[in-house]
C-alpha cells in the first residue's frame, strides 16, 4: 500500500511556552508570510495527506484552539495539562491514537519550514515495514539537539544532548524532532516511555529503542537543516520569514512572474499570480491578493485583499485595500487608495485619489485628487459611477451618489446629488473676475506703507 492510500493521523505539538518571544500571545500564533506558525504546519500536513489531525495545546489556550478550528474545523484538540515532555505531549492525543490509523506523524507547531515532500519521505519507510522514522539533518552546530545513533540504514537510538556521552556528542547527525510512527503499535510503544533521564521528561525520542527492543525496525529520513528551523524568539521568527519569502519568490518566478528585485518584494503565503506579471522593486503583498496575467505592479505599492485583472497597471505608490477589484487594462496611478471599490475595464484613476465603497464603470476617468466621501462617522454609503464618465480633478463625491454613464463632473465640485447620464454637474462657487483689482490693491497697499 502506498502512503497516499494509507490513513494518517498528524499529531501537532503546540503546547510550547514561548516565553522567549516576550509576547502577550502564544508563540504558535505569530505570523510568517501572513499565516500563523501553526497554520503553516497544518496546511502542509493536509497537503501531505493527513486524514486526521490532532493538535496538542497547553491549558487555557482558547486562542490557539480558535486558530486551529478556523483553519481545520475537524481537527481534534487535546490539552496537555502539564508540560512533561514530548512523549507525554503526544500521549495527550491518546484517544486519536487509539483509533490505530495506518501512519502517525508527529510535528511541531513552531517548526513551519518542513515541506510536504519531507512529510511524505518521513512516512514512506512505514509502508516498507519500519515502525519509527526520525527526521534527520546534518547540524552545523549540533549542541542541544538529540543525536542519532545509526548503523547503516538503521536507527538504533536517539540520545538527547543532556544524556549523551562525549563520544555521542561528537555525532553531527541530529534529530529534527519530527517523527513518523506505525499507527498499529504507536500507542503501545508510547506508553512504555519513562522519564528517568537528565531532564526528568518523557522523551518521545526514547520510542526508537523501545521499538527496537520489541523487534521493530527504526529508520531515518535526512532533510536539509533549513527545514528543522524552529521559532523560539523574534530573531528566529524573522529568519523563518526570510526563508519562507525566498521560497515564495522562487515559486512565483518559476510560474512565469518577473520579480525585478526579488529580495525587495514581500509575498503572502496565498499570493496568486498569472503568467507574465511584472512586479517592480519594493512591493508588499498582504493576504488574499490575485494578480492576473500580464498586469504590472509598480514600485512601492501595497496590496491586500485585492484582485487585479490582466493587463492592469498599479502604482507606483498605490494602495489597494480589501475589496479592491481592478478591471482589465485599468490604471491605478500614484498615491491612489482603493477600498471595497470596483474599477471597470480600462478605467483610469491616475493620481492622488481615494475611492472607497465605489463602483467605477469601464473607461471612466477619475481626475487627480478626486475622492469619495463614503463615511459619515456612523455608516458607509456607495458611489456608483457609470461607464465612460469623467470626474474632474479635486472633486468630492458625497455618498450615496450615482453619476450616470458618460456624465461630466466639473473640477473642484462637491457633488451631493445624482448626476444623470451625459449631463454636466458643477458643484462649486461661480468664478468672479474683477478687472484691474490687483493693480489697484498694490497701489493702495504701497501708499499705506509709505505713510
Ligand atoms: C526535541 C527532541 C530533540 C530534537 C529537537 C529538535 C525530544 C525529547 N527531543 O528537543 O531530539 O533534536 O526537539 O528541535 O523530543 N512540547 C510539548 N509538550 C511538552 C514538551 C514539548 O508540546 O511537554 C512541544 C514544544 O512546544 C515543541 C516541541 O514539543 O514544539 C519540542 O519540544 P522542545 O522542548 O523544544 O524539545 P527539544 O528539547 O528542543
Ligand atoms: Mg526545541
Amino acid at each position: 500500500m502506498t502512503s497516499a492510500a494509507r490513513s494518517c493521523l498528524a499529531v501537532v505539538l503546540a503546547a510550547g511556552e514561548g516565553t522567549r518571544m516576550k509576547s502577550a500571545k502564544p508563540k504558535v500564533l505569530h505570523h510568517v508570510a501572513n499565516r500563523s506558525l501553526v497554520g503553516h504546519v497544518l496546511a502542509t500536513l493536509a497537503e501531505a495527506g493527513a486524514t486526521q489531525t490532532a493538535v496538542v495545546i497547553g491549558p487555557d489556550r482558547e486562542d490557539v484552539e480558535k486558530e486551529v478550528r478556523g483553519i481545520l474545523p475537524d481537527a481534534r484538540i487535546f490539552v496537555q495539562r502539564e508540560r512533561l515532555g514530548t512523549g507525554h505531549a503526544v500521549l495527550s492525543a491518546r484517544d486519536a491514537l487509539a483509533a490505530k490509523p495506518d501512519d502517525v506523524i508527529v510535528a511541531y507547531a513552531d517548526t513551519p519550514l518542513v515541506t510536504t515532500e519531507t512529510f511524505a519521505r518521513l512516512r514512506a519507510p512505514l509502508a516498507e515495514g519500519a515502525a519509527v522514522v526520525a527526521m534527520a539533518f546534518e547540524a552545523r552546530n549540533p549542541s542541544g539537539y538529540g543525536r542519532l545513533i545509526t548503523s547503516g540504514d538503521d536507527l538504533l537510538a536517539i540520545r538527547e544532548h543532556k544524556d549523551a556521552s562525549e563520544a555521542e556528542r561528537a555525532i553531527t547527525l541530529c534529530n529534527g524532532g519530527l517523527m513518523a510512527i506505525r499507527g498499529d503499535v504507536a500507542l503501545t510503544l508510547l506508553e512504555r516511555i519513562g522519564n528517568s533521564n537528565a531532564k526528568g521528561e518523557y522523551y518521545l525520542t526514547d520510542i526508537v529503542e523501545i521499538a527496537r527492543e520489541a523487534g521493530y525496525r527504526a529508520a531515518i529520513a535526512v532533510v536539509p537543516e533549513e527545514e528543522v528551523h524552529g521559532v523560539n524568539d523574534r530573531a528566529q521568527l524573522a529568519a523563518a520569514e526570510r526563508m519562507i519569502q525566498e521560497r515564495l519568490r522562487e515559486r512565483a518566478m518559476a510560474a512565469g512572474v518577473t520579480l525585478v528585485a526579488p529580495e525587495t518584494v514581500f509575498l503572502s503565503h496565498d499570493t496568486t499570480f498569472g503568467q507574465d506579471v511584472v512586479v517592480e522593486p519594493h512591493v508588499v503583498f498582504g493576504p488574499d491578493v490575485v494578480v492576473e496575467a500580464g498586469a504590472t505592479i509598480h514600485s512601492f505599492s501595497h496590496l491586500e485583499g485585492a484582485r487585479v485583472a490582466s493587463g492592469a497597471g498599479i502604482g507606483p505608490f498605490a494602495r489597494l485595500r480589501p475589496g479592491a477589484v481592478i478591471g482589465p487594462k485599468a490604471k491605478v496611478g500614484n498615491f491612489v487608495e482603493l477600498k471595497n471599490a470596483n474599477l471597470g475595464a480600462g478605467a483610469k484613476v491616475s493620481h492622488l485619489t481615494y475611492l472607497g465603497d465605489a463602483t467605477i464603470g469601464a473607461g471612466a476617468n477619475i481626475g487627480a485628487g478626486a475622492i469619495t466621501c463614503n463615511y459619515d462617522g456612523f455608516a458607509k454609503a456607495r458611489v456608483e459611477i457609470g461607464e465612460g464618465a469623467f470626474v474632474g480633478s479635486n472633486s468630492s463625491l458625497v455618498a450615496p451618489l450615482t453619476i450616470g454613464e458618460g456624465a461630466y463632473v466639473g473640477s473642484g465640485s462637491v457633488v451631493t446629488e445624482n448626476v444623470p447620464a451625459d449631463a454636466l454637474a458643477l458643484g462649486r462657487g461661480r468664478q468672479v473676475v474683477k478687472e484691474g483689482w490687483a493693480a489697484r490693491f498694490r497701489e493702495k497697499a504701497k501708499a499705506a506703507k509709505g505713510q
